[in-house]
């Protein structure tokens, strides 16, 4: 077919089914104002390279205009023939403007350090707009855990009963994973923001075209050092999906834990009817969907990074159709990621946190640790403490009782040094505010974290 852009060398016409294979307008037209705005700042360096004038220059950039309007207004028409969003924008542009002058606007450039460009553009605009995402979500996790530092559940390692903590100082183990995923974040912006315009093909440009005055327009940190590594980089999007998936692992190790302290069993936390569902035939159930969906959509953000990968293996060098694989992980990676961060951040806005169930859970063995801590205050070295509250745990285990229900008599059996002040060691608030080194549970240090965390959030 004569009327595809390319068409001049060909006589036979693409079988159908191969032009819906090789076609990628359906989704890569998310990205036409990229587009358009690689195009216009594209046709300012054919202007001072002198490839068009300043008239045609300002008819390029007035009709480039019309077709983002078009596309923003749902009124772009797609034809049969269009491939991609760039030539499709390329063909609606010389309707619009004429063939004469549209027709000047891809000199010394290529498709391929085209949509290198319009990637890294879109991708820029996302990730500023993961980064308030992701930031809102932490101030909210963050105020809750300023305004609710009360509440103290039980700490588990190996899911088994460990030691008294805090509720914010929980919430606060999740929020310092998702900060580093911030700080990750932001440090990614340097690598996308490398411009590959001005490599053509693989090859570079003849027409000497000002890639500091392209940079410039386009807005990014640097320029692409090597055309051909420049048409055929995909690392930003690798990296990118690395970085999605491991803030995903970190967003379905929350949701897990909500999931688990929301049962009957645990009962810890309320999870909003916003971010719940029903049963269709057990009346009484509210299921923790909202969470569930957290979880397993970070096995899907995984899946998107492993399987483009997999396409990037073995491609010879520069531009192979193969790069084309990008587009969709990457943009379902970012759709996905962008709506479970609203979503987190809508189930800890709207959940209830039951800090009688919490007390509930706190069991005297708990502080058997406490225990060991107060015979070291007393002289007798960490080892042997440990052995001597753990007998007494057993002891009370034997008995049925809770540790702190030994009497004065069995403390003393159990070792001499042990005084009627063993009894203020059983308290919850003591025992967690004793805590107060740096990244500990007590008050101040939660306070600290909060005011870390805040600093972060702001970039500081
Ligand atoms: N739609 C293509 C892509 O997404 C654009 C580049 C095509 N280049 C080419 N030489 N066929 O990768």
């Amino acid at each position: 077919t004569k009327r595809k852009l390319w068409g001049g060398r060909f006589t036979g016409s693409t079988d159908p089914l191969m032009h819906e294979f090789n076609q990628s307008l359906k989704y890569d037209k998310r990205m036409y104002a990229a587009d358009v705005k690689g195009s216009i700042a594209f046709s300012k360096a054919l202007l001072k390279a002198g490839i068009v004038t300043a008239e045609e220059q300002a008819e390029l950039t007035r009709g480039l205009k019309l077709v983002e309007q078009e596309w923003a207004e749902n009124k772009f028409v797609i034809q049969a023939d269009d491939e991609d969003i760039h030539t499709a924008n390329e063909r609606r542009l010389s309707e619009i403007i004429g063939k004469d002058i549209g027709g000047k606007l891809h000199t010394g450039r290529s498709r391929n350090d085209q949509v290198a460009t319009d990637m890294r553009i879109w991708l820029m605009d996302e990730t500023a707009a993961a980064e308030e995402n992701l930031k809102n979500l932490l101030s909210v996790m963050v105020s809750r855990a300023e305004n609710e530092m009360d509440p103290i559940l039980p700490g588990y390692t190996h899911l088994q009963r460990a030691q008294p903590v805090r509720w914010s100082h929980f919430l606060l183990s999740h929020a310092s994973a998702f900060t580093t995923d911030l700080n990750r974040l932001r440090e990614m912006v340097p690598r996308i923001s490398v411009l590959p315009l001005g490599s053509a093909a693989l090859a570079g440009n003849p027409y000497g075209l000002d890639r500091e005055l392209l940079r410039e327009e386009l807005g990014f940190q640097s320029i692409g050092e090597n055309s051909m590594h420049a048409v055929a980089d995909r690392d930003f999007v690798v990296e990118w999906l690395q970085w999605a998936s491991l803030m995903m692992i970190h967003m379905s190790r929350l949701a897990e834990d909500l999931i688990i302290y929301s049962s009957a069993e645990f009962g810890f936390v309320t999870l909003s009817d916003a971010y719940s569902t029903g049963s269709s035939i057990m009346p009484q159930k509210k299921n923790p969907d909202s969470c569930e969906l957290l979880r397993g959509k970070s096995g899907r953000v995984f899946g998107q990074m492993a399987g483009f990968m997999m396409s990037l293996k073995g491609i010879p060098s520069t531009y192979n159709k193969d790069l084309q694989e990008d587009k969709e992980p990457l943009f379902d990676a970012v759709d996905t990621v962008s709506a479970a961060l609203r979503i987190a951040e809508g189930v800890i806005a709207t959940l209830t946190v039951n800090s009688d169930k919490m007390a509930a859970a706190l069991s005297m063995d708990l502080l058997a640790t406490d225990v060991a801590d107060y015979l070291v205050r007393k002289g007798v070295p960490f080892r042997e403490t440990h052995h001597i509250s753990g007998r007494s745990v057993a002891l009370a285990e034997a008995k049925q009782c809770q540790i702190s229900d030994l009497s004065m008599a069995e403390w003393k059996d159990l070792s001499e040094h042990f005084t009627e002040d063993i009894a203020d060691v059983f308290n919850f608030e003591t025992s967690v505010e004793k805590r107060n080194a740096i990244g500990g549970p007590a008050r101040a240090m939660i306070q600290r974290q909060v005011d870390i965390a805040r600093q972060r959030i702001a970039g500081k």
